[in-house]
């Protein structure tokens, strides 16, 4: 342990023990567990029969073996076991009453008690969604798909049958499903296509305490259909016929009195969960470099501290993964002596396989270390954390808005909040008593702000307005339940008029319209729109799906440039980085001969793993993107786009298809080398990550901005000078 021995320990004094939790407070609250009554009501003895099923399952398979039956058979009667006991479960029957009662539920709990997996199955059991299906929406993709894993898992289906998810590119559904896990994305996306939902009997709207963009745009959307399929909300509506809606809002948190507020003074239940102490540790001094002190701490840990899992938040997926290495450099240089450690990562751009291994407990004298963002929090309960380590940090979109228009999304590291510190201290004390180190200072912790604030009020809202306006409402008059700020939506307002999707009256175009068929960011959207009159759809499409992926292609290691640069010399495009993703993507596509996923076979299947090392690229970002295509190609073919068709090896249309996307996000060249945007006042570099960070050109189209000590544009390609006019001219005409 020489380079953990030299340095200074983090943690000296223990702090004292704190719950992580508030006091509650409320006596308003109902709450449900072991010894309560609802309402002073008695409480009616359980059935004992979870299983209750009015709905058939899907049968297994005939050939099933023997013993493989009687195997199914045992970890269905474990994961049985295990719903009985959460938490949860002793209030059953009260719960599905209140629901059954109420139009709309507020229903608090801690994590882990069990409202995610547990209150769908309750209510589908319990009859609810007879004639309809019971929706469940996260924040985050991951979360939905784990999820449904589990809960079909406990339903002793496969996955797609009665339990299914649907995130964007990916719907895993089928004809018998009845409980269906979703991104909050997903369904306001669905409201365009069905603006009541219909087809839902319950809508469960989950982790609403993050307040993201999608949830309260859904939860206006819900105030609406309410109205419209219940005959009003506050009981004194007359109540139509047909086919009323239920809905429960969930949250982790004990802010739940806005939400009943917006729904009309809606019934607030409290859940009680399962938390022992947890004992607080705060360094004695700031650090400055929160993925080392990460490091550090967990080895601490490690060889100091009696067996349990350890967690680790951090902000993002970068962190995670040079946290993982290191950690697994380390830990294979202990004596042996030491247990050995497995590390598991999870992130919200993690495929749908890679998160089963976050809830498989490590085998004995395995210490399990998990790599987690934000999403740890709340959304996915670990099992088996005793140790929690807080960086202090998570990653926020956050829109600015120049003063002269523009504006530009950032993905900032910031500070959490206090309530985020809670719920992360929190995680280490759902099994027994547990620890938490926080990398930063008590003073830290007492400056941070209490919670977050709602994203309609600090992200981009372009897309979303889109999407609005397709089902004729105006944000600013919609009944939010905190109203977006004004310059923002001027921002977004102007972007679409810019990409042609407003006229001068605010008024959706065609073009607008077909945008919003796709779910894209508009700006992509709009180039994929644009590529049909240029004939270059292919190239387009090609170019967008690796754009579209949650992570980035080109991986960027700042001591092996001159490596990486070899390595993709071959790539490298003149005209810039979106033509030199374009032959990226396609040389991989062509490692095995063939560019559909699935028929790519296992000697292909390592071939092009081995290419995408050899060429420093993430081949997750590109296995994302073929899926991305295959999906945008099927929407294509709705719309009339067709996808098939290829410019060669012409490279104008494909910029310029481009260049309608982004004509918001150009830039000229001035004397001094750098670049000042056309719209907007701002001086921007080409980020040194670029293909163009070493030439010198006219004019540039961007993907984004980065702010770190100065504006960075990222994804860079030149453009003709002659294009602004073209385009400028032709989305007026359009528009
Ligand atoms: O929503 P809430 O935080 O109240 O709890 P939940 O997500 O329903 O989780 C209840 C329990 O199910 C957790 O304690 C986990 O042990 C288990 N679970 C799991 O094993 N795998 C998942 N993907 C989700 C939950
Ligand atoms: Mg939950």
């Amino acid at each position: 342990m020489s380079i953990l021995a030299k340095k200074i320990p983090l943690f000296n004094s223990p702090a004292k023990s704190s719950k992580p939790h508030p006091k509650k407070k409320k006596p308003a609250y109902v709450e449900v567990n072991s010894d309560d009554n609802l309402n002073g009501r008695k409480k009616r003895p359980l059935t004992g029969n979870t299983n209750a099923t009015n709905y058939t399952k899907q049968p297994q398979a005939q050939s099933t073996p023997p013993r493989k039956k009687q195997r199914l058979a045992n970890a269905l009667d474990v994961l049985q076991e295990q719903r009985r006991q959460l938490p949860i479960a002793k209030g059953k029957e009260a719960l599905v009453r209140e629901i059954r009662e109420h139009d709309v539920t507020v229903l608090l709990g801690e994590t882990g008690s069990g409202k995610t997996t547990q209150i769908p199955q309750y209510l589908l059991e319990a009859g609810l969604a007879d004639s309809g299906m019971i929706g469940i929406t996260q924040p985050r993709k991951v979360a939905a798909i784990s999820l449904a894993q589990r809960v079909s898992s406990e339903q002793g289906t496969p996955l797609g049958g009665l339990v299914g998810y649907a995130v964007r590119f990916d719907d895993v559904c089928g004809p018998d499903t009845r409980i269906r896990y979703m991104t909050d994305g997903m369904l306001t996306q669905e409201l365009l296509g069905d603006p009541l939902l219909s087809r839902y009997k319950v809508i469960i709207v989950d982790e609403a305490h993050e307040r993201t963009l999608r949830t309260d745009l859904l939860l206006a959307n819900l105030k609406r259909i309410l109205k419209a399929r219940n005959g009003g909300t506050d009981g004194k509506g007359k109540r139509k016929e047909g086919n009323p809606l239920k809905v429960v809002i969930m949250s982790a948190t004990l802010d739940a009195e806005k939400f009943s507020d917006f729904f009309y003074n809606a019934k607030i239940i409290y859940v009680k969960g399962r938390q022992h102490p947890v004992k607080i540790h705060h360094c004695v001094q700031g650090q400055t470099d929160y993925v080392d002190a990460a490091m550090r701490t967990f080895f601490q840990i490690h060889v100091d501290q009696p067996p349990g899992d350890v967690l680790i938040f951090l902000p993002g997926q970068e962190d995670i993964e040079s946290l993982q290495k290191s950690i697994e450099r380390l830990a294979n240089q202990l004596p042996p002596n030491h247990s050995t450690v497995l590390v598991v990562p999870i992130y919200a751009a993690l495929q749908t396989n890679a998160t089963k291994a976050i809830s498989i407990p490590a085998p004995r004298g395995v210490r399990k270390c998990i790599l987690a963002t934000n999403i740890a929090e709340t959304s996915i309960t670990i099992p088996g954390v005793r140790y929690v380590i807080d960086t202090g940090k998570s990653k926020e979109n956050r829109f600015l808005t120049g003063s002269a228009g523009g504006g530009f999304e950032t993905l900032l590291t910031r500070d959490i909040t206090k309530s985020s510190a809670m719920q992360r201290a929190g995680r280490a004390g759902r099994e027994g008593p547990g620890y938490c180190y926080r990398l930063y200072t008590e003073e830290a912790f007492t400056a941070m702000a209490p919670t977050a604030e709602p994203e309609i009020l600090r992200c981009n809202l372009t897309q979303s307005i889109l999407q609005l306006l397709c089902l004729g409402q105006d944000i600013q008059e919609l009944d939010l339940m905190d109203a977006p700020d004004v310059d923002t939506v001027s921002s977004a307002l102007r972007t679409l008029f810019i990409l042609g999707a407003l006229d001068s009256h605010r008024e959706l175009t065609p073009i607008g319209r077909k945008m919003a068929a796709f779910p894209l960011n508009p700006v992509h959207a709009r180039a994929l729109i644009a590529s049909k009159e240029h004939a270059c759809t292919a190239e387009v499409l090609d170019i967008i799906s690796v754009l579209e992926a949650s992570s980035t292609l080109f991986v960027d290691v700042a001591d092996k440039r001159t490596a990486i640069a070899d390595a993709r010399r071959k790539f490298i495009h003149p005209a810039g980085d979106h033509l030199t993703v374009l032959n990226a993507s396609r040389a991989y596509q062509a490692v095995g001969g063939s560019d559909e996923d699935e028929k790519v076979d296992k000697i292909s299947r390592s071939a092009r793993k081995e290419w995408a090392l050899a060429h420093f690229v993430n081949e997750r970002t590109l296995r994302e993107a073929a899926s991305i295509r295959k999906q945008l190609q099927q929407r294509c073919d709705r719309e009339g786009i067709d996808w098939r068709v290829s410019c060669g090896e012409r490279e104008e249309p494909v910029l310029l298809s481009l260049a309608y996307g982004l004509s918001q996000n150009t830039a000229l060249i001035t004397p001094d080398g750098s670049y000042k945007q056309t719209i907007g006042q701002a001086v921007v570099k080409i980020h040194p990550s670029s293909s163009m960070a070493d030439v010198k050109v006219p004019a540039i189209m961007y993907d984004e901005l980065v702010y770190t000590n100065q504006i960075y544009a990222r994804g860079v390609s030149s453009i003709n000078k002659s294009f602004f006019a073209t385009i400028g001219a032709l989305n007026r005409r359009e528009a």
